[in-house]
């Protein structure tokens, strides 16, 4: 599914990019271009980064393991 269609740019890549490092929907127009015509994907970006955050922070992070809390 299409998240930002200006730029024609879907969820797997977006995920994706949060994958390879992109915390912050700043991130995200930078490195895949989205966001930075029209502005209507914003909303969604930003609920998309919560998310992952959230996730990252359900997780414990060891010296080799991260381990669900
Ligand atoms: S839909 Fe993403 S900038 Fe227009």
């Amino acid at each position: 599914m299409y998240v930002c269609i200006c730029q024609g740019v879907n969820e797997k890549t977006i995920r994706s990019a949060m994958e390879q490092g992109a915390t912050t929907v700043g991130d995200l127009k930078r490195c895949a271009g989205v966001g930075t015509a029209c502005g209507q994907c914003l909303p969604r970006l930003d609920e998309m980064v919560r998310s992952c955050q959230e996730s990252r922070r359900s997780f414990r992070f060891t010296d080799t393991v991260a381990t669900p809390v």
